[in-house]
């Protein structure tokens, strides 16, 4: 038996990360073993590159590869575990992430990209990815209102993150099959609605 690895993608702001725990827990209701994990983090390791990726300035390929190298140990000691063991995994943010924002937000080349992605998890890609998309001016609006210290990303300009929305967009456009793209524009309550039509048929 093998579990099944859902990831959640979106624009900063996007409201993803209020949805994860929903989600586990509306499949844990169904008696199935889910793991709640995040990139870059999810590991001692992967947390402690995390502190460095989110503050410390660094050169964009030095950036992809600490993404890939956080996620290569995320991999090793948790996801392909949980998921050779049949629990399932529900990821905030994935590869999915860097082909949005070192690809289309800072412009890393693709090829590079595919390159590592091929390396790291060639044989594994999310089952299923849900993609929290939204106007940048309302996700914008929210970060605004957030009252903490915002990382290096989000203190990225609003080209940085419309280019970053359109690469995700253009992923979603290239594999249909994997990512639904959820309106996360509405309401909350909206949107927790259409993500309950989506859990029912997983
Ligand atoms: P979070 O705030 O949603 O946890 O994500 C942390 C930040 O890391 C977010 O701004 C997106 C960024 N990120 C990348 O740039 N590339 C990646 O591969 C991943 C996983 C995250």
């Amino acid at each position: 038996m093998k579990g099944k690895f859902i990831t959640l993608e979106g624009i900063d702001g996007a409201g993803k990360s209020s949805h994860v725990e929903w989600l586990a827990g509306h499949l844990r209701d169904r008696g199935l073993t889910v793991h709640v994990t995040r990139e870059p983090g999810g590991t001692d390791l992967g947390e402690r590159l995390r502190e460095l990726l989110l503050n410390q300035a660094m050169d964009l390929e030095t950036e992809t590869l600490l993404m890939f190298a956080a996620r290569r140990e995320h991999l090793a000691v948790l996801i392909e575990p949980a998921l050779a063991r049949g629990d399932w995994v529900v990821c905030d943010r994935f590869s999915d992430a860097t082909y949005a924002y070192q690809g289309g937000g800072r412009g890393l080349e693709r090829n590079k990209f595919l390159q590592l992605e091929q390396w790291v998890h060639g044989h594994l890609q999310p089952d299923l990815t849900l993609l929290f998309d939204l106007p940048l001016d309302v996700a914008r609006e929210r970060i605004a209102k957030a009252e903490r210290v915002l990382d290096r990303f989000e203190q990225e300009r609003v080209d940085f993150h419309e280019r970053v929305r359109q690469a995700y967009l253009e992923r979603a456009h290239a594999a249909p099959g994997r990512i639904r793209v959820i309106d996360a524009g509405k309401p909350f309550d909206n949107v927790r609605v259409e993500l309950e039509k989506i859990a029912i048929l997983l």
